[in-house]
């Protein structure tokens, strides 16, 4: 058994960075499992299911095959042996991986896939129901959250960055949209475990958060 770092938390709260972070500075490897749930949501968008219909969902797990790799430490997901890594990170990729991961049989194909992971590796493993759910026996257990509006601001100078122009009230509004539909879910909601350690970046820099993290795993 690998030593089992859980970071939890909302939409845009900074899991991915503050995990990558601490996955290199404590040479544990990196686990980002809403990528393999961005990958199922790639294979639904390609076959042109109705995400509100869950038996169409269901039918189309068979042919699904979700893997992770690394290329140079880099987490790589294949589905169906293709790399789609770069179709990952979209806004409709994103709203098909939360509505659809409410289904019970589309958790249920990951988990597996999670747990071997964790079982093989020290990893730093980051999600919605790591803590809560998948390894509840983690030796470290992060709720990491933000405001509302931190994360809206977040993300709105990370697409102006990139010169794609949006609106931070729209930004806002699907960020709780998200939230409400991933802490409203029957089947392993996203919210905070009891033996997890609360970290609410608002006013923290990334340096910050590392660091406390950091701390907690020594
Ligand atoms: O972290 P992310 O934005 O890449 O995740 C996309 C969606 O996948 C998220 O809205 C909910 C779902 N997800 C989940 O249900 N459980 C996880 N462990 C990770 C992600």
């Amino acid at each position: 058994m690998g030593f089992n770092l859980a970071i939890d938390g909302p939409a845009g709260a900074g899991k991915s960075t503050i995990a990558k972070l601490v996955a290199s500075k404590k040479g544990y490897i990196y686990v980002d499992t809403g990528a393999m749930y961005r990958g199922l949501a790639v294979h639904f968008i390609k076959k042109g299911i109705d995400p509100e219909n869950e038996s169409e969902i269901i039918a189309a797990l068979d042919s699904a095959n979700v893997n992770i790799g690394y290329e140079n430490g880099i987490q790589q997901i294949y589905l169906n042996d293709e790399n789609i890594t770069s179709m990952l990170r979209n806004e409709e990729v994103g709203n098909m991986a939360s509505i659809t991961s409410a289904v019970p049989k589309v958790r249920a194909k990951l988990l597996e896939l999670q747990r071997t992971l964790a079982r093989e590796k020290d990893v730093v493993m980051d999600g919605r129901d790591i803590g809560t759910a998948i390894l509840p026996n983690a030796d470290v257990k992060i709720y990491l959250t933000a405001s509302a509006m931190t994360r809206a601001k977040r993300r709105f100078d990370e697409l102006t960055a990139k010169g794609i122009p949006c609106d931070i009230n729209e930004i806002a509004a699907d960020i709780e949209e998200r939230d409400r539909r991933d802490m409203t879910r029957e089947t392993s909601p996203l919210k905070k475990a009891d033996d997890a350690f609360l970290i609410d970046s608002s006013e923290m820099t990334i340096d910050e958060v590392v660091d406390e993290i950091i701390k907690l795993c020594e």
